[in-house]
């Protein structure tokens, strides 16, 4: 693919700034490129940051058909930058967008596209190995300018990257958690397994209202008995029972397809954990917790990357983990897992890809 790139002058571009959190301040450039069904993919062109003009009838505005993905660039204190797994983020990018009825890309145009953007911007990737690193947000959303529902026929796909500050600047402390005992994420058959807006969207209003009791995620559970564990908030969901086994909830079919979850899955039974992925329902868990069989409760995800979970409430009733501190097995998977992504543990399984210049 040839991309044409329009650079910042030198002297107009910025780096990564001491503060910013997450989400609110973004690299120098940006990715695009247009679909239509005569052309395919083309006018691939990296740009200065920049608003996008689009018509008000855009399918995206009034149907939602869109996908994002998140994923992570990593600096390593050799100098080099590292991406994790950007192949498997790819690949669940055109996952969604199958589902979604939009145009696959190329997997490595892609690619090709997110190194070139953040060579481009090497200066925004935070330097310091204490959790922060550079978020990339691919997306793609429908132009068309029509009002009638149906696939639209062009398309537009961006990536953008921002500095990540780190997710546990206060420590590795647990979060709580709310058991949404009547809104439901997802169902089996509708869109769950997509990273589509909309299902964030929806997932808005039970979190604002479980904010206000204290609580900063909800857990979801299945949509036909609810019964069944699905994820928490924006991550998968691990819990480790008697220090040394560890469940995960199968894919259902409105579960995503977590990268961190697929991973642990992998790395967990090397480091000598028992590692199943099984359908879980809440009482049995809620009663493991209860008698301490459940040792520990986590989610995981690219934002966190493992997330310990200290309490979990149901119908007004609270379920502490482990005293409502974090555990040794959810730390062990943490420094494993961002050893790897930040290239100070040796990378067995080929995830990381280094940054090319
Ligand atoms: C709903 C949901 N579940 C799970 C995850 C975790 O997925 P990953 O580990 O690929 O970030 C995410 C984040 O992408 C998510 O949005």
């Amino acid at each position: 693919m040839s991309i044409k790139i329009t650079s910042l002058e030198e002297s107009k571009r910025g780096s990564c700034p001491k503060e910013y959190g997450f989400g609110t301040v973004f690299s120098d450039h940006m990715f695009t490129q247009d679909y239509d069904q005569k052309q395919g993919w083309h006018d691939a062109e990296i740009n200065p940051y920049h608003n996008l003009s689009l018509d008000p009838t855009a399918a995206v505005l009034h149907y939602g058909q869109e996908i994002f993905e998140g994923l992570k660039a990593y600096h390593r204190a050799d100098g080099q930058i590292n991406l994790f797994r950007p192949e498997a983020n790819c690949e669940r990018f055109n996952l969604s967008a199958k589902r979604m009825v939009m145009p696959a890309v190329d997997v490595n145009q892609h690619l090709e596209a997110m190194h070139k953007l953040i060579n481009l911007d090497k200066n925004w990737v935070p330097k310091t190995a204490n959790g922060s690193s550079l978020y990339i947000r691919p997306t793609m959303i429908a132009t068309s300018s029509k009002i009638g529902l149906g696939a639209a026929a062009q398309y537009k796909h961006f990536i953008l990257t921002m500095p990540a500050g780190p997710y546990f600047a206060g420590g590795f402390n647990p979060i709580s958690v709310y058991i949404a005992d009547t809104y439901r994420r997802a169902v089996v058959g509708g869109v769950g397994e997509a990273k589509t807006g909309g299902n964030y969207a929806a997932s808005l209003f039970i979190s604002e209202e479980v904010a206000k009791k204290g609580y900063t995620q909800v857990l979801w559970l299945d949509a036909i008995e609810g019964r069944y564990v699905e994820e928490v908030g924006a991550m998968n969901i691990c819990f480790v029972y008697e220090g040394s086994r560890i469940v995960t909830p199968s894919l259902s079919g409105s579960i995503l397809r977590g990268i961190t979850r697929d991973s642990i899955l992998k790395l967990a039974p090397t480091l000598g954990y028992d590692m199943t992925e099984e359908q879980l329902d809440i009482h049995q868990i809620l009663s493991d917790i209860a008698s301490g069989k459940i040792t520990e409760v986590f989610g995981c995800g690219t934002a966190a990357v493992i997330s310990p979970v200290g309490k979990l409430c149901l119908k007004g009733k609270v379920y502490e983990v482990n005293g409502n501190k974090s555990g040794p097995v959810s730390k062990h998977l943490y420094d494993q897992l961002t050893g790897i992504q930040y290239g100070t543990v040796e990378d067995a399984f080929g995830w990381t890809q280094l940054l090319k210049s």
